[in-house]
């Protein structure tokens, strides 16, 4: 382990927007907390896909350079408290950082440092989008996306909790797809967008899916589309195929009696009742057995270069995280 001087940390710094290669090790001063905010020993950060675009320039707000990714950590604060906390501010990659106490939990001892990290932007996440966006309903058949990856392997795991009839998972490989099923799908498909929607329908009897999760977009938002049954309804809630999302024809939604709903994080953690409780409810199945999950992987701080070429180059599955 390095050792660094006293009043100053390790931190990966982004100088200029790019691909991994512009996450570089950098000794900088300790943050210092303003008023209503934390300083955190980082025990654990977290990486989000969403760090890949961040890095790249091509997330909106765009980070001001020379920035600190990361927007979530695992830690203890000065007095003692181990914690997690959520600052879409960023500083994240280091081996302290400053928070707001308005989104930073005490973390259950129970729960590791690599789960609670999976519960917060990912399993945050999928929870809004299950309950919230979705509406998902006993019974129903509901298909996720990339669900061998952080959102997606909890999406199954709650899909299942909240009274999902059929959970279809889609990921890319062999692999993934049976690593959904070990989460708890009951069917693992093909999610290449040709031929999809067939595929669906056919793990449906030819009905389609009330709910299909997509985080995708480009080619797959539209098989997903085509994959609803009458009354279905799509959530968007990314892009990682940085294809953009095709415009959708209400008369087309009209005459499938179909809804595409929306959902983006950031400015949900604000409304009373979206950050806290949501979160407790996620501890509280971690901790009684309920959401338990495979590990991500981990890697060193100086090698986030190499988490983000992974996340990006589909190699990943679970939560990703850096050890500080
Ligand atoms: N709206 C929000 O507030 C919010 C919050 C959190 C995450 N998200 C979004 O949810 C998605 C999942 O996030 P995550 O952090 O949990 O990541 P992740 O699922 O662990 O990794 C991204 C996955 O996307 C799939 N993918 C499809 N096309 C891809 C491409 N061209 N390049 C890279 N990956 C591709 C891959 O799964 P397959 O190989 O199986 O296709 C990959 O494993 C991302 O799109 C993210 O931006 C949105």
């Amino acid at each position: 382990m390095t050792v660094t001087e006293v009043g100053t940390m390790r931190a990966i710094q982004v100088s200029r927007f790019g691909g991994p290669e512009a996450l570089k090790l950098a000794e900088l001063p300790d943050p210092v907390p303003g008023p209503g905010q934390l300083l955190i020993q980082v025990t654990g950060a977290g990486v989000n896909f969403a760090d890949t675009s961040r890095v790249a320039g091509s997330y909106q707000p765009a980070p001001a350079l020379p920035f600190v990714p990361g927007t979530e950590v695992v830690g203890t604060t000065a007095d003692g408290r181990r914690v997690l906390a959520l600052n879409f501010a960023g500083g994240g990659y280091a081996e302290r950082a400053v928070v707001d106490a308005a989104t930073t939990v005490e973390v259950p001892a129970q729960v590791g440092d690599a789960t609670a990290l999976a519960l917060l932007v990912q399993g945050l996440t999928a929870w809004h989008v299950l309950r919230g966006s979705a509406r998902l309903r006993d019974g129903e058949t509901v298909v996720i996306g990339a669900a061998a990856g952080g959102v997606g392997s909890l999406a199954v795991r709650l899909a299942r909790h909240f009274g999902a009839g059929l959970v279809i998972a889609a990921a890319s490989t062999p692999e993934k797809r049976e690593k959904a099923l070990r989460l708890g799908a009951d069917v693992a498909l093909d999610s290449a967008p040709d031929g999809f929607a067939e595929r669906v329908r056919d793990a449906t009897g030819g009905r389609g899916a009330d709910v299909v999760l997509e985080s995708t977009g480009g080619a797959a938002f539209t098989a997903g589309l085509d994959a609803l049954a009458p009354f279905g309804r799509l959530v968007t809630f990314g892009n990682a195929s940085r294809q953009g999302r095709p415009p959708v024809d209400p008369g087309e939604l009209s005459d499938r009696n179909l809804a595409v709903a929306g959902f983006w994080l950031r400015p949900v953690v604000t409304l009373p009742g979206h950050f806290r409780e949501p979160l407790t409810e996620l501890f509280a199945l971690a901790v009684d057995g309920r959401l338990t999950l495979p590990p991500g992987p981990a890697y060193p701080l100086d090698e986030a270069h190499r988490a983000h070429r992974d996340l990006i180059g589909r190699r990943t599955t679970g939560k990703v995280i850096l050890r500080p």
